[in-house]
């Protein structure tokens, strides 16, 4: 199901467990390669990879747990990401030179390509509400990597198996990272799994990947995953989240016309309302003010689940059918 050559498979538990083998494979690769000083690692501003203490140093937000857990582990470097809706340059895609990918390239000539390990991110981001980058996003930094030698992680731990209408939200960025991981759809949750895997090219020159947890690769959960894939490839469940997104895109759409909803987007089964406190500034709702707990908790009383993430509602549902639509 792998995009590529992405083949070899590394299996543990969490999310976290999942990125932190994707950082060690990383560090291990150079350090195999004869370029144990790289060390630094890209992370965007409103990334999350977890809990683990390589995953949570690469925590692109403040709250809650950096100010209690610093120092992390060194070399994390952030760079803002790709959020159009409200630039963090000011500018309005497509004249903008995508500036986004181009801070990837100031940031690592500046950090010292030498000293850098990856450039890590989810293909579409959670920390601002599904956020989806412009389409040369993603190719302009793989250019930007394979110029400086750098390993590209694509953190695939929410968009894997479907959620966003293909297997992997990979196939939609259109380029080949050199390691992705992933874990919450690899068994719909059913039971603890996730993965890291890569590119043949990231552990042909190590003997071994020295790494291990007591219950990686745990069989029980491998079955339940091998079922739970099984089903999903039997019910078309990835053709249906594309299908079920985009209907529910389309209603999110009309919502565009309140005073409060600034932006409504989404890729498949992953949608977000941006709401705003002034349509002409695209201001963010001071925490006190936002409306977003209230309508979490409104729209619970009503028996749909959803959450806010930062300025955004979030809309994930399910998309088998005694869920969705019909
Ligand atoms: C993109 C991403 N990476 C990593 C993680 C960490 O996964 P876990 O909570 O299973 O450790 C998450 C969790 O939400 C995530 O969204």
């Amino acid at each position: 199901m792998l995009p590529g050559d992405v083949g070899q498979v590394f299996f543990a538990s969490s999310g976290s467990e999942a990125v932190e083998s994707a950082l060690k494979l990383a560090r291990q690769y150079y350090h195999f390669k004869g370029e144990p000083r790289r060390f630094k690692f890209i992370a965007r501003r409103g990334a999350y990879h977890g809990q683990t203490m390589g995953a949570l140093s690469i925590l692109g937000s403040a709250h809650p747990m950096r100010p209690v857990m610093e120092p992390g582990v060194p070399g994390a470097v952030f760079v803002d990401p790709p959020y159009c809706y409200r630039c963090p340059w000011n500018q309005s895609y497509p004249g903008c030179d995508l500036l986004c990918a181009e801070t990837v390239k100031t940031v690592i000539e500046f950090e010292m390509p030498d000293l850098v390990a990856g450039v890590i991110g989810e293909p579409i981001m959670q920390g601002y509400g599904a956020l989806s980058f412009p389409k040369e996003y993603w190719a302009r930094v793989r250019e930007i990597c394979d110029q400086h030698g750098v390993l590209l992680i694509v953190d695939e731990v929410i968009t894997g198996f479907g959620r966003t209408g293909s297997w992997f939200a990979t196939e939609e960025i259109g380029v080949l990272p050199d390691i992705i991981t992933m874990a919450k759809g690899i068994t719909s949750g059913y039971m603890p799994l996730s993965a890291a895997a890569c590119r043949p090219k990231v552990t042909e020159c190590m003997p071994m990947f020295l790494h291990l947890h007591t219950w990686g690769s745990h069989p029980v959960a491998c079955a339940a995953g091998l079922k739970n894939l099984e089903i999903i490839k039997r019910e078309g469940l990835v053709a249906r989240s594309r299908e079920m997104g985009a209907y529910l895109l389309a209603g999110l759409k009309e919502l565009e016309r309140h005073p409060v909803v600034g932006e409504a987007r989404g890729t498949g089964l992953w949608c977000a309302l941006d709401l705003t406190a002034d349509k002409a500034s695209r201001a963010m709702f001071a925490t006190e003010d936002s409306p977003a707990p209230a309508l979490v908790r409104r729209a619970r009383d009503k028996g749909l689940i959803i959450k806010f993430m930062g300025p955004a509602l979030e809309f994930a549902p399910a998309a088998d059918h005694l869920h969705g639509r019909g």
